[in-house]
């Protein structure tokens, strides 16, 4: 059973990524993935978890947490084998308070895998591609498929000039295959670490 995280990256009050985040949980519910019994799925939201920007005296490489809040949240990391980034566009990049949440851990994003949910007015790709980039920094394989929603065609508000309106996420099908596909190379590439992971330090804090 591979475990998976849907990591909600947005922590704006009111955030579409909510919306997003739901769609993806029931879609991979249904899935032949979940529903076969093969990997479990959970939303992790960065904004349960109150990092305030990283107050670390040590950086996460040596694994010597000195703050509570590290250590909750490197918990709940730590419990997973996988990772589903649930991330907006932000200025052609992804939350700052999404960097700041991967930059307060290593160790327990080592040898797992991640797929990417993000959406926008562009689908959230250019987030994505520079997320890419830092999962090779903390050793994370990252799948190729990916989902892009667009904020125009698979979203549903109930007033659309408002930008405060959460909305819901309403994407056409083909999005749901994407999604399909991007769990079964997630569990494909997580089960091949597992070796890794077994060897890896465990998180000494
Ligand atoms: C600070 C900020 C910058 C944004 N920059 C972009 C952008 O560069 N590209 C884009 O497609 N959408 C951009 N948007 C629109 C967001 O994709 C849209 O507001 C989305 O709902 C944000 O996700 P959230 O509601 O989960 O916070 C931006 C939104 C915010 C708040």
């Amino acid at each position: 059973m591979i475990r998976i995280a849907l990591v909600v990256g947005s922590t704006r009050p009111g955030r579409r990524g909510t919306a997003a985040a739901r769609w993806a949980l029931d879609t991979a519910a249904a899935s032949p993935a979940v529903a076969g019994g093969r990997a479990s799925i959970d939303i992790l939201n960065v904004a349960d978890f109150d990092l305030p920007l990283l107050d670390e005296p040590v950086p996460a490489a040596f694994g010597a947490y000195a703050q509570s809040h590290t250590r909750r949240w490197s918990q709940a990391v730590a419990a997973f084998d996988a990772f589903v980034f649930v991330t907006p566009e932000y200025n052609h990049s992804f939350p700052a308070a999404l960097k700041n949440a991967l930059d307060y851990l290593f160790a327990e994003w080592q040898h797992k895998v991640a797929g990417f949910v993000g959406y926008g007015t562009s689908g959230g790709i250019r987030a994505v591609e520079q997320l890419r980039q830092v999962m090779g920094e903390l050793k994370v394989a990252d799948v190729p498929t990916q989902v892009a929603l667009s904020m125009f065609t698979d979203f549903t508000f109930t007033d659309p000039t408002d930008p405060t309106d959460p909305g819901t996420c309403t994407p056409a099908p083909h999005h749901a295959e994407t999604l399909t596909r991007m769990l079964e190379e997630i569990i494909a590439w997580s089960a091949a670490l597992v070796p890794l992971r077994a060897e890896a330090q465990p998180v000494t804090s």
